[in-house]
């Protein structure tokens, strides 16, 4: 028997790939394993868009080469993999393949070239099955946001086409998903054959069996009416957007090269919050940009608190090498970041709870998605928007869908109990 252990990092999308790569080795005769030091194929999909990302991952890689097996096979793979290739082999020993995110759709041939021991088949597929599951729509991104290293790791934007979206699907949901989660770093901009997303998003609910869709991330410059529309009328869509802002201050959303205004997001927004006052908005929010001045900031600010999000992603500014914000001379310095990104933090830490707080009281439909590990008598679940669940229920597997009351909160969980009816 051979063992493959994965450790993924970064986003959905490395989540989905790696899914994707481990179902391949698995008809390979591979099993998985949670031990590392069993493994005899140990996999780290690495994740590029901020500095300290890159960092975890060397040092993990570093660990695993040292922990491994003797003739243990360990391969880095993903954004990382794709930005210093054949470099992380010198960089850190022990690498013996380095696999980048632009070769995603050739696994197949990169596998039969690497793998000189294939053994027999597996008989059983032991491809993960999983309640809630992601596919991607599309690959790469053209936007070229002036901080970003995705476009050049991942290269051009390209939609899959419907039909093979439609067939996959299908399949998870014959293996026992409800809910899928729709990828593509915009998925907004999806186009296949004359079929944009919000069409796409009408044939995948129409799929039977399929309780759920997902999607992320939308991007505001290309969020239109018909887009938000079509959410609000699809029941199986759960009514939560994540719309990236970035930054509140038009001159630096301009410098960013991201194309809308901050009027223009706000209008956006306005409209979700009409068609779908329950939603949850969340976003993601970069402090420290080249140039951001205190009131630039202050803008920032400002437009969190008139949105109120559910919950935000806030980062600080990264530099990534060979990124047009790379070469701007006006930084932020350190210490400044890190203030202000505490400020935004706090601010939407307490919006946070007083959204949640606001929700105690109310009806939720919740997806159960498995057992909480360290209390078992409750199970965990996702309610219709963003937010986690968890509930006290005798006859719930992974899979049941349920209405329940929200009694109260625990940080950021809201705690639910099963209506009697
Ligand atoms: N495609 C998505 C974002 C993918 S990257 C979109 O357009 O919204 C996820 C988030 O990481 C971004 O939204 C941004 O907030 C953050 N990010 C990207 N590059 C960064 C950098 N150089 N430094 C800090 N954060 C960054
Ligand atoms: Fe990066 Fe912008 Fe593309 Fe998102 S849309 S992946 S932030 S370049
Ligand atoms: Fe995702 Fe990180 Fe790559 S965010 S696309 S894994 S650089």
């Amino acid at each position: 028997m051979r063992y493959v252990y994965f450790q993924t990092f970064g986003c959905q999308m490395n989540v989905a790939d790696s899914n994707e790569f481990g179902s391949k080795l698995f008809v390979r005769g591979y099993h998985p394993t949670e031990d590392p030091s069993l493994a005899d194929l140990i996999i780290v999909n690495t994740c590029s868009v901020r500095e300290h990302a890159e960092q975890r991952a060397r040092v993990r890689i570093g660990e695993y080469a040292r922990m491994k097996k003797k003739n243990a096979g360990l391969w880095v793979i993903g954004c990382m993999a794709e930005r210093l290739g054949e470099k992380l082999k010198k960089e850190i020993q022990g690498v013996d393949e380095v696999i980048g995110a632009k070769s995603v759709g050739s696994f197949d041939a990169i596998l039969d070239k690497v793998l000189t021991d294939q053994g027999a088949d597996n008989e059983k597929d032991t491809s993960i099955n999983e309640v809630s599951d992601f596919i991607s729509i599309m690959r790469g991104c053209d936007n070229y946001c002036a901080y970003c290293i995705v476009p050049y790791v991942r290269g051009h934007e390209a939609s899959i086409p419907v039909e093979q979206i439609l067939e996959t699907v299908r399949i998870k949901v014959d293996r026992g998903a409800k809910e899928i989660t729709l990828l593509g770093q915009n998925v907004n901009s999806y186009l296949s054959n004359g079929i944009d997303f919000p069409d796409l998003l009408y044939k995948v609910a129409d799929i039977n069996g399929l309780e759920r869709i997902r999607f992320t991330t939308s991007h505001p410059k290309d969020c239109s009416d018909k887009l938000i529309r079509s959410i609000a009328e699809i029941d199986k869509c759960c009514k939560h957007i994540h719309l990236p802002v970035q930054a509140g201050s038009d001159r630096v959303l301009e410098v960013m090269n991201r194309r809308y205004t901050s009027a223009t997001y706000r209008e956006r927004i306005t409209l979700i919050k009409s068609c779908m006052p329950e939603a949850d908005i969340t976003t993601d929010i970069l402090v420290g940009f080249p140039g951001e001045t205190d009131q630039d900031f202050h803008d920032t600010l400002d437009l969190v608190r008139d949105v109120r999000y559910t919950t935000a992603f806030m980062f600080a500014y990264s530099v990534r090498e060979g990124t047009a914000a790379a070469k701007m001379s006006d930084t932020v310095p350190e210490e400044v970041k890190q203030q202000r990104l505490r400020e935004l933090i706090d601010l939407q830490t307490e919006i946070t709870k007083e959204m949640y707080a606001d929700m105690v009281g109310k009806q939720v439909e919740l997806l159960i998605s498995g057992r909480q590990e360290k209390r078992d008598r409750l199970w965990m679940a996702r309610d219709n928007g963003c937010k986690r669940v968890l509930i006290a229920c005798d006859n719930c597997k992974a899979g049941t869908i349920l209405h329940a009351e929200v009694v109260r909160t625990s940080g950021m969980t809201l705690i639910c109990e099963r209506n009697r009816t």
